[in-house]
């Protein structure tokens, strides 16, 4: 589907179909109220009433916000998909929403398909916006124009991350996503550095070699960059990146393991974050690390009981092959920081279930000692269209990660608390430097999901790239003022 702006008048643009979405007090006013109310739209929130004869399409929303006209959107969309429309136009509820508007249409077109023997392609192809605004007034062209295209790539790269969390682990493998890292970064004219298994061992990474030994697929650190000339910012992003994760010999339920290639989340939301800088045209500095391994079984796995050394000197007491993601992290983080001296240094883990218990699926964990960047996730969730919530450090749940024989165990004694003494894990491979710049983001629950929400569909939702994009947005505005 192409979406693109248009500096005219609603009348003047010829489309099959004009979307209109309305409130319950904007239908009292509707020109088509009466044939409205008697087909039963009550302009309830997503709830659709299309008058065919004469091109319209109405859907209600609860309120004019971005919430409210994101989900709406996503439903029209839908609609629209699943129609034989070609083409529709659509008016701007003030500039403040637009970006939410854009997102509902593009991200709420998004299916992924590619492993349908039988794929039908839809036949509505154009979504044109105009400048005109809901109560006829003209907005500011150049202001719409630079909402709808900054919104239009930000969904993009959000489509990119979830194809790429929804491919199968058969089909992404570690040395393959370095490829794709790799694809990326001719298509974006960006810098990509591979480390394969026998330069891991060269850098003493051996936490993450221990995760991936057991796989035919061998692990793959990533580093691809973004650099502008003059940034302004230097930031450093780091994935976690299971192409697979069975649990390995702490081997998850049959259940459990099901879905376990959107492990691979935080990665491509780092991939997915530079795409969306670099096409941005950003002016930061971008260094996406990705820890690339799949934690498989094998007589070569490693084990509960093993005592591995990860980069930085940290000895960690294995007590389940489970909690791999902080092994391939500890290693990461601790690369990533030797190779750039970075402003902020952010990572995405699809960590713990058990930050799914604490927040509920939608919401991301956020972790770390800077209050000042706790703060600032908080104010800009949001306008982003993603749910952030901030889970405290505390000494007594980092006492549970003592172990009699190594520095720290891998896993916390006591069974509460698990998305916490994670990020405390990750702590011990962060700098003395580094602590108030770095922030833990627990996206285990929000990276996937077996029941469509919001305007996410049944599978990835490429959850990262839209809060960070917004972050990294107020943090230029903050230069400016
Ligand atoms: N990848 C999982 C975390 C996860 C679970 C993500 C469910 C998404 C949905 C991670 O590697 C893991 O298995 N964590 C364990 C940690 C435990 C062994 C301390 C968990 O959450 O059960
Ligand atoms: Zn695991
Ligand atoms: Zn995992």
């Amino acid at each position: 589907m192409n979406l693109a702006f248009l500096d005219r008048p609603l009348v003047s643009i010829d489309t099959d179909i004009t979307i209109v979405f309305l409130t319950d007090t904007l239908l009292d006013d509707a020109s088509d109220y009466k044939v409205l109310t008697q087909a039963g739209f009550k302009a309830k929130q997503d709830q659709l009433c299309l008058l065919h004869e004469k091109g319209v399409l109405y859907c209600g929303i609860e309120k004019l916000n971005r919430d409210s006209l994101r989900s709406a959107a996503t439903v029209v969309v839908r609609s629209l998909k699943n129609s034989n429309y070609k083409s529709a136009k659509t008016g701007q509820y003030f500039l403040k929403n637009t970006k939410a508007l854009v997102e509902g249409f593009m991200l709420g077109y998004y299916s992924f398909d590619v492993y349908k023997s039988k794929n039908e392609a839809s036949s509505f192809k154009e979504l044109f916006i105009s400048a005109e605004n809901f109560d006829a007034a003209m907005l500011d062209a150049n202001e719409s124009k630079t909402i709808i295209d900054a919104s239009k790539t930000v969904s993009e790269a959000t489509n990119y991350v979830r194809s790429l969390v929804n491919t199968i682990p058969n089909d992404i493998t570690p040395p393959s996503l370095a490829l794709i890292a790799q694809d990326l970064a001719d298509k974006n004219n960006l810098t990509c550095h591979i480390l394969d298994e026998n330069a891991l061992e060269a850098e003493s990474m051996n936490a993450m070699l221990a995760v991936g030994r057991a796989s035919v697929h061998q692990p793959r650190l990533i580093h691809i960059s973004y650099k502008p000339k003059n940034p302004l910012h230097v930031i450093s992003l780091v994935g976690k990146g299971l192409t697979y994760d069975s649990g390995g010999l702490s081997l998850k339920s049959p259940t459990s393991m099901v879905s376990m290639k959107m492990d691979k989340a935080g990665a491509c939301a780092v991939l997915g974050i530079v795409k969306a800088v670099s096409e941005l045209k950003l002016p930061i500095e971008v260094h996406g690390f990705i820890g690339a391994a799949e934690n498989m079984v094998g007589g070569n796995a490693y084990k509960p009981d093993d005592v591995l050394t990860a980069k930085n000197g940290t000895t960690i007491e294995v007590r389940n092959t489970d909690a791999e993601g902080r092994l391939v992290l500890a290693d990461t983080l601790a690369y990533a920081q030797q190779e750039v001296n970075a402003d902020f240094l952010f990572d995405y883990a699809t960590l713990t279930g058990a930050c799914m218990v604490a927040l509920g699926p939608y919401t991301v964990g956020m972790m770390g000692h800077s209050h000042t960047l706790k703060h600032q996730f908080s104010q800009i969730a949001a306008p982003s269209g993603e749910l952030l919530a901030s889970l405290p450090f505390n000494t007594h749940l980092k006492k549970l990660l003592k172990s009699e024989i190594a520095d720290i165990s891998n896993v916390g004694s006591k069974p509460y608390g698990g998305a916490i003494t994670a990020g405390m894990f990750l702590d011990n491979f962060i700098n003395e430097e580094m602590k108030q710049k770095w922030m833990h983001f627990d996206i285990a629950g929000p990276a996937y999901s077996e029941t469509p929400w919001d305007c996410h569909p049944y599978g990835a939702t490429g959850i990262g790239v839209r809060f960070t994009i917004e972050w990294m947005h107020s943090l230029l505005n903050a230069d400016k003022t």
